[in-house]
C-alpha cells in the first residue's frame, strides 16, 4: 500500500515509521522545510523512544518531502497535523483545513485516495474535511466525491511506538465499506500481529489481538475526546484523594494500590503527583467542555479535572513555602523538564508553570533534564534559569530539589552524595517515585504528594 502521511510530528512520524516497518511504502509530508530537510538526512526533529532506530531499519520504504513531493498514486492519505487549543477552548482546525485545501487541489481524478483523519478533531470534522476537499474538486471540474474516514490516535508519547505496534484497539469511523476495508488491510499486520517485532520492542508476553472497532465518524471523534477526558479525570481523581490522604495521615500510594486492584477501576493512571501535562489532555478536555457548551450542556467533571490539575502544580509551591518559609532568594533545582519521561515535549509541561511561579516569587532556578534542555532553551529563551550539565551540578547549592519528571535515571541517583552538595536537604518528590525511607535515612526532608 502506498500511504502518504501529512505532518511529521510526534504522531505523523511515529505512524510513518511503524507503517513502513510493517510493509507499506510511506511518504511523509510536512510544510516545515527545516523539519523535512533534517528527516531527509536521517535525523529526527523530536525525541521519541525507538523512532530513530526504526527509521534506520526501514530504509527506502519511507521518504520525506514538502507538498511538492505529493505522490498522486497514494492509496491512502493520513492527516496527522496539529490541532492546538484556541483561547476559548475550541480546537484550532487551521492546519487540518489547510491540509484539506491542499489535498483538494492536488489529488488526481483517476485515483482518489481514501483520506483518513488521525488528528484529534471536533465532532463533525471528517464531514468538514470531506466538504472542503469536495468543494476543491468541484472547482477543478471533478465530479467525484472524496471519502474521509476518522481514525483517532491513542498513542502515548515516550512509548509511542510500543502503543502503535501493540494497541488495545484501532478505531475507524466511516460509513464507507471501501474505506473500512482498506484501513483494515493497512493495519492487518498489527491486528493479526504477523509482523516480526523490532529487537528493541518485543511483543509483550500474553499480548492478545487488538480490537478493530468500526463506527461512525462522529462516534470515532467522540471516542478520542472521551478517552482523553476519562484518563485525565482518573489522574485528577487520585490527586484529589491525595490531598485528603495528606491531611488524614494516609499514604496515597497504598490507597491507589488498594483501589486500583479492583478490576473495575484498574491501576494505570492512578499515580498521584504533579498532574498531567502534554499537548493532548489539557486541550482535549477543554475541547470537550467547549463542544458541550455549544449544546448548552454543562460538563462539571471536565471542569473539575482541569481545576484539580492546575492545583497540583501550585501544591509544589505551597510545599516549598511551608518547608523553606521564604522562597525569595533561595535556590530551587528541578529534576526533569519534559511533561513525561521518554520525550522532549514541553507542551503544557508542569515544569514550565512551576519555573515561572518560582521566578515570580524571586527564586533562583536550576534545571536538569536528560533530553529536554535544548528544546527548553529554544522554546523558552526568556526563562532566566541555570541549565545544569548533570544532576550533581544541579544539586550544588540548592535549598530544595523538586523531582518533576519521573525519568528512570532519576530513581537511583546518588542522592546521599548530592545531598552533601545542597544547602538544605529538602526534596519534593513530585511523582512519588523515590525511596522515602532511604532518603530520610540519608538526612533528607522528603516530601511526597499525598504521603
Ligand atoms: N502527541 C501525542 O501524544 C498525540 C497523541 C494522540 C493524538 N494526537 C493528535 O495528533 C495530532 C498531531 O499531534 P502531534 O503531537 O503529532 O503534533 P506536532 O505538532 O508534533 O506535529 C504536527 C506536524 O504537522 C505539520 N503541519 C501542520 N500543518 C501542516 C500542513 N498543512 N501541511 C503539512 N504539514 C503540516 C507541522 O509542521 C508539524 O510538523 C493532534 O491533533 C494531536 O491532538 C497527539
Amino acid at each position: 500500500m502506498l500511504i502518504t502521511i501529512i505532518g511529521c510530528g510526534y504522531v505523523g512520524l511515529t505512524t510513518s515509521v511503524a507503517l513502513a516497518y510493517i510493509g507499506h511504502t510511506v511518504h511523509c509530508i510536512d510544510q516545515n522545510e527545516e523539519r523535512v530537510a533534517s528527516l531527509q538526512q536521517g535525523t529526527i526533529p523530536i525525541h521519541e523512544t525507538g523512532v530513530l532506530e526504526l527509521l534506520g531499519e526501514v530504509g527506502k520504504s519511507i521518504s520525506f518531502g514538502t507538498w511538492n513531493s505529493f505522490n498522486s498514486n497514494s492509496d491512502v492519505v493520513i492527516i496527522a497535523v496539529g490541532t492546538p487549543r484556541k483561547e476559548n477552548g475550541d480546537a484550532d482546525l487551521t492546519y487540518v483545513e489547510a491540509a484539506a485545501q491542499k489535498l483538494g487541489a492536488i489529488i488526481s481524478e483517476e485515483k482518489l485516495p481514501v483520506i483518513v483523519n488521525k488528528s484529534t478533531v471536533p465532532i463533525g470534522s471528517a464531514r468538514r474535511v470531506e466538504s472542503i476537499v469536495g468543494h476543491c474538486l468541484h472547482e477543478r471540474g471533478i465530479k467525484k466525491q472524496p471519502v474521509v474516514a476518522s481514525n483517532p490516535e491513542f498513542l502515548r508519547e515516550g512509548v509511542a511506538l510500543f502503543d502503535t505496534f501493540y494497541p488495545d484497539r484501532i478505531v475507524i469511523g466511516t460509513t464507507d465499506l471501501y474505506a473500512e476495508n482498506i484501513l483494515r488491510e493497512i493495519y492487518a499486520p498489527i491486528l493479526e500481529q504477523t509482523f516480526t517485532p523490532p529487537d528493541f520492542l518485543p511483543r509483550p508476553v500474553g499480548f492478545t489481538f487488538p480490537a478493530f472497532i468500526t463506527t461512525t465518524p462522529a462516534s470515532a471523534e467522540l471516542i478520542k475526546y472521551a478517552a482523553n477526558t476519562f484518563l485525565a479525570m482518573k489522574i485528577s481523581f487520585i490527586n484529589e484523594v491525595a490531598g485528603l490522604a495528606e491531611r488524614v495521615g494516609a499514604d496515597i500510594k497504598e490507597v491507589a494500590h488498594g483501589i486500583g486492584l479492583d478490576k473495575r477501576i484498574g491501576l494505570p493512571y492512578l499515580n498521584a503527583g504533579l498532574g498531567w501535562g502534554g499537548s493532548c489532555f489539557g486541550k482535549d478536555v477543554q475541547a470537550l467542555i467547549h463542544y458541550a457548551r455549544q449544546y448548552d450542556y454543562d460538563t462539571p467533571l471536565g471542569r473539575a479535572t482541569i481545576q484539580i490539575n492546575l492545583r497540583q502544580r501550585e501544591e509544589v509551591i505551597k510545599k516549598l513555602q511551608s518547608s523553606l518559609k521564604i522562597i525569595r532568594g533561595s535556590t530551587i533545582g528541578l529534576l526533569g523538564l519534559s511533561f513525561k519521561p521518554g520525550t522532549d515535549d514541553l507542551r503544557d509541561a508542569p515544569s514550565i508553570t512551576i519555573i515561572n511561579r518560582l521566578l515570580e516569587l524571586g527564586a533562583h532556578v536550576k534545571v536538569y533534564d536528560p533530553v529536554a534542555m535544548n528544546n527548553c532553551q529554544k522554546t523558552y529563551p526568556e526563562l532566566d534559569i541555570h541549565y545544569a550539565r548533570n544532576p550533581q551540578e544541579l544539586a550544588n547549592g540548592l535549598d530544595a530539589m523538586v523531582l518533576v519528571t519521573e525519568w528512570d535515571e532519576f530513581i537511583d541517583l546518588p542522592y546521599g552524595r548530592m545531598g552533601e552538595l545542597m544547602r538544605q536537604k529538602i526534596i519534593i518528590d513530585g511523582r512519588n517515585v523515590l525511596d522515602k525511607q532511604l532518603l530520610e535515612s540519608e538526612g533528607f526532608n522528603y516530601i511526597g504528594i499525598g504521603r
